[in-house]
């Protein structure tokens, strides 16, 4: 049964599901002008259960149009995670008339056995419906630890190309097939970087760097992430059709790892298939969540958000490629009124705030300092109801970012405190954009290279938003722009 719908925490801006429980983004692929997300659904409760894949479509990634349950759970076997194909010529055999069928490619998982296989289902009607391939599983090496098919088309080769996980044994595996219904195992990656939780929701994609095109494979991990439980690490290197190679490194000699995200939601994360991205780069979003307590996280009748659909693109630092992600554009189409400042001291900027009156919480900070106009440190923080439930903090003398997030009715794993420390030099200035939508705050700093992303659950809304430092009549920023959504 459904609870009683409760809207105290319901984003503007993020994907959430209209009832009920949500975790990964599913299926995502862009066809006729329209991004379809799917999404890990219980359509019968706010736990995770039944699993389904839930439906979406959406124009600009912000606006989204709810439609029903596309691929149910059946006798018992659920829907687990995977992707969808526009299948443009044709290769399985699914089209009828004019328009190509659209292919899904999931996890079958069998509630009574366990086992985990691979299956399919088609759509002759952009994605609205679907009908189960009668010759399922496509894919079953008797595993119930092998999931989350993530496929694309390989031009070079006419081929598709699935990535997988085989969770608990830390590995990828790359299948090839030419019709998406037989499937050739192709190559294996892993273990390698962090192996303590689970490998789930893999993902094997291109993006661009002044030209050069590099492969990245992005894999979540169940728990033992950076911030505490769920997260996602990457890899970037080469990929012949075959197998996937990491670039060897220095840092990856000292084992460093890759995490594109330091906060404790943002997971299962997964690319668009056939998004009209501009110069090389991809977009995704991430389930806003943690498996540390994504069934206990405060709402009613609904559980779980997606985080903002975000633009990733590669970058250097330091003879390293690393990926920066940046919210995607069209957010910026729902802002209704901005406040600008320049070259403002704190305590003018926290009066400016209070004027502005962002109880609503859907805000956007963006802003920017220079460390030697800043006396100490720089605090962003929100208190509810007198109580600091989120702080970000950039300290001057060790060159660190600190992110607080203290919420004394959820559970220990919920506390969390985040760090990293910037690898630009100390005296240039610093660039933060910061989203808050009444139940998350996004953080990207210096262009995306450094993003934490935090649920929050400020109850009542009777909250207070400042920024603070040593001696707030000293320091000064550069610029922030205010912005209400
Ligand atoms: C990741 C995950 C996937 C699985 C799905 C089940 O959050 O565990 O590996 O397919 O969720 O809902």
């Amino acid at each position: 049964q459904t609870d009683e719908i409760k809207e105290e925490f319901r984003p503007k801006l993020h994907f959430t599901p209209e009832k009920n429980w949500v975790n990964d983004p599913n299926g995502m692929f862009y066809y006729d002008g329209e991004y379809h997300l799917f999404y890990q659904y219980n359509p019968y409760g706010t736990k995770w259960g039944h699993m389904s894949w839930g439906h979406a479509v959406s124009t600009d990634l912000i606006k989204w149009n709810h439609l029903p349950v596309a691929l149910e759970e059946e006798n018992g076997v659920m829907i687990f995670s995977g992707s969808a194909v526009v299948d443009w010529n044709n290769s399985s055999g699914f089209g009828s008339g004019s328009k190509p069928a659209i292919v899904a490619i999931y996890t079958s998982y069998d509630a009574k056995t366990g086992f985990q296989h691979q299956s399919i289902a088609y759509s002759n009607d952009k994605g609205r419906t679907f009908t189960k391939y009668k010759g399922n599983p496509v894919l079953n090496i008797d595993s119930k630890e092998f999931r989350d098919p993530k496929v694309f088309w390989y031009e070079p080769e006419q081929k598709w190309i699935m990535t997988l996980a085989l969770s608990t044994e830390h590995k990828i595996q790359f299948y090839s097939s030419k019709n998406l219904k037989d499937w050739n195992l192709m190559s294996e990656f892993g273990p390698k970087g962090v192996i303590t939780g689970v490998w789930e929701c893999p993902d094997l994609f291109t993006l661009k760097y002044k030209g050069k095109t590099k492969w990245v494979l992005g894999v979540n991990l169940g728990s033992g992430s950076i911030a505490g439980g769920s997260g996602l690490q990457y890899f970037i290197g080469e990929f012949d059709g075959k197998n996937f190679v990491a670039d060897q490194s220095a840092s990856e000699k000292s084992n460093e790892v890759n995490y594109i995200d330091y906060g404790k939601d943002f997971y299962a994360a997964v690319t668009w298939n056939g998004a009209p991205d501009k110069k090389g780069t991809k977009t995704w979003l991430g389930w806003m969540n943690n498996w540390q307590y994504a069934n206990d996280i405060p709402t009613n009748g609904w559980r779980g958000s997606m985080s903002l659909p975000r633009k990733l693109i590669l970058d250097k630092e330091q003879g390293k490629y690393i990926i920066r992600q940046e919210a995607v554009q069209s957010v910026e189409n729902y802002i209704k009124s901005k406040t600008k400042l320049k070259g403002e001291t704190l305590a003018r900027i926290n009066q400016k705030i209070e004027e502005t009156d962002l109880k609503e919480l859907t805000f956007e900070m963006a802003y920017e300092f220079e460390p030697s106009k800043i006396s100490g440190h720089l605090e962003f923080e929100i208190l509810n109801n007198d109580k600091s439930i989120f702080q970000l903090t950039f300290n001057k003398s060790t060159n660190e970012f600190v992110v607080k997030r203290v919420d004394n009715n959820l559970k220990d794993e919920f506390q969390s405190t985040q760090k990293i420390t910037l690898s630009n030099n100390a005296d240039k200035s610093i660039n933060v954009r910061l989203f808050l939508d009444k139940n998350s705050v996004e953080v990207f700093i210096n262009d995306g290279r450094y993003v934490f992303t935090n649920v929050i659950f400020p109850k009542d809304f009777n909250t207070k938003i400042h920024f603070s430092s040593t001696d707030d009549s000293l320091s000064k920023m550069k610029a922030i722009t205010i912005s209400k959504y």
